[in-house]
């Protein structure tokens, strides 16, 4: 695997793939890597001829100073873990090249993709990471970028960017990697000790609570139930939505395919999402 920390190298190790016509797949990352990514990097391996991975703290995603200076950093377990993975090329950028003086992104108007969920709770981060993505599609030119749908909301937001701006990638959302006892894999749970990993499962219950009650509620009802639910743990719940995929608007009386349950909650302060869909898409 090659490393490269400069636009200049990025961009020549890329032409000569192009050149010899291979495709290549995409994993944007923030680094902190566990097997949830990895299982993305060996998807695009499966799925295209050359993989890049990005490892990137993006500052303009965060909406809060201290969970950016509080973000997991562990680098060279990052390379290492790409490398035994099958990534054959990591950029590992500095702020500096990703956002030069004058550098602009196309305005994506979100609509309520941003007011809801995420976007109403995190100001501005989906901006940010419209403005990273892009940056990133627009040197790397992917044919293929794979998302993890623990971050449900942000494929949408990226599914979203492409086709408003048609962008030639596809989009490939992947399924959430859980740990054996349901909770989710993400770098923020470098941050929680065991008793909070005890405590911060009560989120993949109360996703499971949604999922067994499903025929017995309207959408309405059940939101009221899991609510009451999640308040029985130690957990501090933001939100707690059941949503339309699509439109990612909450349901209330009727319950449609991909129906979702999303999650966001502080667990101490580490912020913590989760999300489970409960109907079956047809
Ligand atoms: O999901 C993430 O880790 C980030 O939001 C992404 C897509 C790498 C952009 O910084």
């Amino acid at each position: 695997m090659k490393i490269v920390h400069s636009i200049e190298e990025l961009t020549e190790s890329l032409t000569s793939v192009r050149k010899e016509g291979r495709s290549i797949g995409f994993v944007p990352t923030m680094g902190a890597l566990h097997e949830g990514h990895m299982a993305l990097v060996r998807r695009a391996g499966k799925e295209s001829d050359f993989v890049v991975a990005t490892v990137y703290v993006n500052p303009t995603q965060f909406n809060n100073q201290n969970d950016l200076k509080l973000y997991p950093r562990t680098p060279e377990n990052d390379a290492r873990l790409l490398e035994e993975n099958g990534c054959d090329l990591l950029f590992f950028p500095t702020t500096e090249e990703m956002y030069p003086a004058g550098f602009t992104t196309p305005n994506v108007p979100l609509g309520n993709l941003e007011k809801l969920m995420e976007g109403a709770f995190r100001p501005g981060h989906f901006n940010g990471v419209i403005q990273i993505v892009y940056r990133f599609f627009d040197l790397i030119q992917p044919d293929k970028a794979f998302f993890g749908l623990k971050d449900f909301q942000q494929v949408a937001v990226i599914q979203h960017m492409v086709n408003f701006l048609k962008l030639p990638v596809n989009i490939i959302p992947c399924p959430t990697l859980r740990e054996t006892t349901g909770l989710a894999m993400s770098s923020r749970n470098m941050r929680l000790n065991d008793a909070d990993k005890a405590a911060a499962l009560h989120i993949f219950k109360t996703l499971a609570f949604c999922k067994e009650n499903v025929e017995n509620y309207s959408p309405k009802a059940l939101y009221h139930e899991a609510v009451s639910f999640f308040n029985q743990g130690a957990l501090k719940l933001e939100y707690l939505s059941i949503v339309d995929p699509v439109t990612l608007e909450d349901l209330l009386d009727s319950w449609v395919p991909g129906a979702t349950v999303c999650i966001a909650c502080f667990c101490g302060d580490v912020r913590l999402i989760d999300n489970l869909t409960i109907v079956p898409y047809e």
